[in-house]
């Protein structure tokens, strides 16, 4: 079957290493089964693993992607949960939580291919009101995006919340969700353009990264990283929260130890979402009308250019594979 892989490493130039070919098809083990896949979205996830990072070289070459929507073996529309995980070794019920865990694309073949294994847990039935692009952009950003404003930020709707790098697909999916749930959401990004598109989405205010803010906020959603770290700390009110949930331009900032001691502020990590979150964000979806922003789809075999333009940081939403 025809699939894009990562066929080596290249931390500096992640572009040459993606393939794009011939794979063999997925044997399911048992409890598994297998989606032909309609339609499937990129992730930075995607450009870590060409860069090499959060997987090991014996695993290569390795079919990439961690979300997918398509049809199962029975002709059923499906959404794909990409955490593989064993719920027996999950505390408190939360498969994230596994040490074990995985996601699709790590250990297991991911989602851009004709046709994904997965757990038979992991199926989510696809309401028809979703588009399989809708659909296949859930798994990952827009469940990230959920956890952390839903469970991680601890806040009520009405509180505001600062989203840094407003263009990313997560980002675009705080803004669309926490509009939805009542939310006042401020947003940064590095570029004008991308701030005017993220105010026309229901965002109240948009700033330059590192900008000073008209009122301190209740938290911050962080997946940027190193480039507004410290920008994210001094936004915050005494007792405020961060939710990070990514680094993208860098892991490795200022802690600003004497700023959260001294306001009591806290730094809550995130990680994807449980497959009961991902059922509800469907229905989420359903019930407002929100729709995932999509900056372009291109079929499965023009994969590349979709690459590029994360890696250049081009992007305003989610690139969708359509696969036939
Ligand atoms: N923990 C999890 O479960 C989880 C889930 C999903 C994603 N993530 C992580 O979250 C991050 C975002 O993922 P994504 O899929 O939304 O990526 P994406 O669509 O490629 O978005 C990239 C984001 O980075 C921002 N950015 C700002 N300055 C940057 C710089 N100097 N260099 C690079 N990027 C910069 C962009 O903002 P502007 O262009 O608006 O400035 C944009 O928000 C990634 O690091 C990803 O690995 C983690």
């Amino acid at each position: 079957m025809f699939a894009v892989m990562a066929a080596r490493f290249n931390p500096g130039d992640p572009l040459s290493a993606l393939e794009l070919g011939e794979h063999a098809e997925p044997i399911p083990p048992d409890g598994w089964t297998t989606v032909t896949v309609k339609a499937a979205s990129l992730n930075h996830h995607d450009v870590w693993t060409l860069r090499g990072v959060g997987i090991s070289a014996d695993l290569l070459p390795m079919i990439l992607g961690c979300d997918a929507a398509g049809v199962d073996e029975d002709g059923n529309e499906v959404v794909v949960h990409g955490v593989v995980a064993d719920p027996g070794r999950a505390p408190d019920g939360d498969e994230t939580l596994d040490p074990s865990r995985s996601l699709l694309s790590e250990r297991y073949a991911g989602t851009f291919a004709q046709k994904v294994a997965v757990p038979r847990r992991n199926l989510i039935a696809k309401p028809p009101a979703l588009s399989f692009a809708d659909a296949a952009c859930l798994p990952t950003a827009y469940l990230s995006a959920y956890k952390m404003l839903f469970d991680k930020s601890g806040l009520a709707p009405g509180s505001t919340i600062l989203v840094q790098g407003a263009g990313g697909g997560v980002a675009t999916a705080l803004i669309l969700l926490g509009r939805a749930a009542g939310y006042r959401i401020w947003v940064t990004s590095r570029s004008e353009a991308k701030r005017e598109r993220a105010l026309s989405l229901g965002a109240d205010q948009a700033f330059p990264f590192g900008a000073r803010l008209p009122e301190r906020v209740d938290a911050v959603m962080e997946t940027v990283g190193e480039a507004t770290w410290a920008h994210s700390v001094k936004s915050l009110r005494p007792g405020g929260r961060i939710v990070i949930a990514g680094a993208t331009s860098g892991a490795m900032p200022a802690a600003e130890l004497v700023r959260i001691y001294f306001l009591q502020l806290s730094v809550v990590g995130s990680t994807m979402g449980t497959r009961d979150q991902l059922a509800r964000l469907v229905r989420f979806c359903e019930l407002t009308g929100v729709r995932p922003v999509i900056d372009r789809a291109l079929p499965l075999h023009e994969a590349r250019a979709g690459f590029a333009a994360m890696i250049s940081g081009e992007l305003f939403g989610k690139v969708v594979f359509t696969v036939l």
